[in-house]
């Protein structure tokens, strides 16, 4: 394995570097042929690489790439997920090198994508190729790319719910998430929920002189900024009423375990270039990351914002709001707390508006089940540490819907850093972890089908 990795390096990097330079953004229309582009390259690397076939489905949306590799009905399946389509690159000006042309820089691939999720979509292609040429295929191998994870997977609830036959397998592996550090494997087991929503905030039918009416009608960026202010305490609760209600609460032992991961908060304030961290008062980094919901503005806008200034009382405030959501909330229930709460501290003086976008449930997986074990063994192996179970912050709505629909746990084998600046600029991803990853599926496969093959015996 270490052999054909080496011998091969340089193309499955070259390769990686032609599949970034298709800037798939699946939020913006003007890139629709883009993202098109994106799914014929992983239809025809997945054929390439030996699969027997390779689908390009088309949706509502952006195609899902369908891929298959069945060796024998018995073994076995393990059915792939990952996305080919990536975040937008702005700000455009904050990269030191254009976000679409792929650079290697102190052993990094420099793209948006190159980490999230391309780069680790193509190790799951070239471990295919590894395993067809080597003749070392130990299960069957299913593979679900997606092209609109970026925008909540609007159209694969559908896809899935169609395909239940097609997507038959034993166990889903993704590999979307991070490790600790690179002498520090571990593989995520929680994923947090989502549910994101626009507001739209009206004061005065029209734009207004701020001197003539200033003091006596209501400024709606105002009025937004103390409504959204009011929904946390000064101990950074969201104060929306039974926002809570169903959350989990960690036992001091699963808290005590969770903490023992190596965190250093000095170099991540550093990384961030922050003197202090901010969160719910009571909890830890790891535990506010991984374990409680957040309320955060992922954009405000209005008013006069060009060059110089203008005397305005704006006519309207929009903002873009995300909740993450851990076991046992449900985004749909949140969306409606959200809604609700968010209506009834309006004041009289403006009308607000809610617009949900999408939404997903949050995901916990046990260390017990033989996809865990086998991806454990598979890291052990290939980094020479066993890893360390941890909760990520981040969120693959998609996941909890495996498991409703098609009755399949999710194993979460990822290889990025949190440093890798996924849906920031400069992002990257370590040719260490790329190759790292190409070495480890292989393993994985091995070990899945080992451990299935025993649990049945
Ligand atoms: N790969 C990420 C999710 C992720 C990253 C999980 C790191 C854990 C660690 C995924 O592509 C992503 O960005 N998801 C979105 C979901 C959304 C757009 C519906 C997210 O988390 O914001
Ligand atoms: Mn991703
Ligand atoms: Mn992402």
């Amino acid at each position: 394995m270490k052999d054909y990795i080496a011998q091969h390096r340089t193309r499955f990097i070259e390769e990686l570097l032609v599949f970034l330079r298709i800037p798939s953004v699946s939020a913006r229309s003007e890139h629709k042929a883009d993202v098109q582009h994106a799914a014929e390259f992983v239809k025809a690397k997945l054929l390439e690489a030996g699969a027997d076939l390779a689908d390009i489905c088309t949706t509502a949306g952006h195609p899902i790439v369908y891929g298959e590799k069945i060796i024998n009905p018995a073994l076995p399946t393990v059915l792939v997920y990952g996305h080919y389509d990536v975040q937008p690159a702005e700000p455009l000006d904050l990269w030191d090198s254009p976000p679409f042309e792929p650079v290697i820089k102190d052993e990094k691939i420099y793209a948006r994508g190159a980490c999230d999720d391309k780069g680790q979509v193509y190790m799951h292609i070239k471990a295919l190729e590894y395993m067809t040429n080597t003749n070392n295929q130990p299960c069957n191998l299913k593979f679900m790319i997606e092209g609109e994870e970026e925008v909540g997977s609007p159209n694969l609830a559908i896809f899935i719910k169609e395909n239940k036959e097609r997507l038959k397998a034993d166990i889903i592996l993704v590999s979307d998430t991070g490790i600790i550090d690179n002498d520090t494997p571990s593989i995520d087991v929680g994923l947090r929920g989502l549910s994101y929503l626009e507001v739209e905030v009206t004061g005065p039918n029209r734009d207004l002189h701020s001197g003539v009416y200033g003091g006596a009608v209501a400024n709606p960026i105002n009025i937004l900024c103390e409504m959204i202010a009011s929904m946390k305490d000064a101990n950074n609760h969201i104060t929306i009423p039974n926002f809570y209600d169903d959350v989990v609460t960690l036992t001091p032992e699963e808290r005590a375990e969770l903490n023992k991961a190596p965190f250093q908060i000095e170099v991540y304030k550093q990384d961030l270039a922050i003197d202090d961290v901010h969160g719910e008062a009571g909890y830890t980094t790891l535990e506010r990351t991984g374990t409680r919901p957040t309320l955060d503005v992922n954009g405000i806008w209005g008013g006069y914002t060009g060059e110089g200034s203008k005397t305005v009382l704006p006519s309207k405030a929009y903002a873009k709001i995300s909740m993450r959501l851990v076991p046992n909330q449900n985004h749909e229930k949140i969306t409606a707390l959200f809604q609700k709460h968010f209506e009834s501290i309006a004041p009289k003086s403006v009308k607000v508006a809610i617009r949900p976008h999408h939404g997903g449930n949050p995901a916990l997986n046990p260390t017990t089940g033989i996809g865990y074990l086998a991806a454990s063994k598979a890291m052990e192996k290939s980094f020479g540490k066993k890893p360390i179970p941890t909760r990520g912050g981040g969120s693959i709505p998609i996941v909890a819907l495996f498991e409703q629909e098609l009755g399949l746990k999710t194993v979460l084998m990822g290889f990025g850093l949190d440093t890798d600046a996924i849906h920031s600029p400069n992002e990257h991803y370590g040719l260490f972890n790329y190759l790292k990853g190409i070495e480890t599926i292989p393993l994985f496969c091995t070990y899945f089908t080992e451990m299935s093959q025993q649990s049945v015996a």
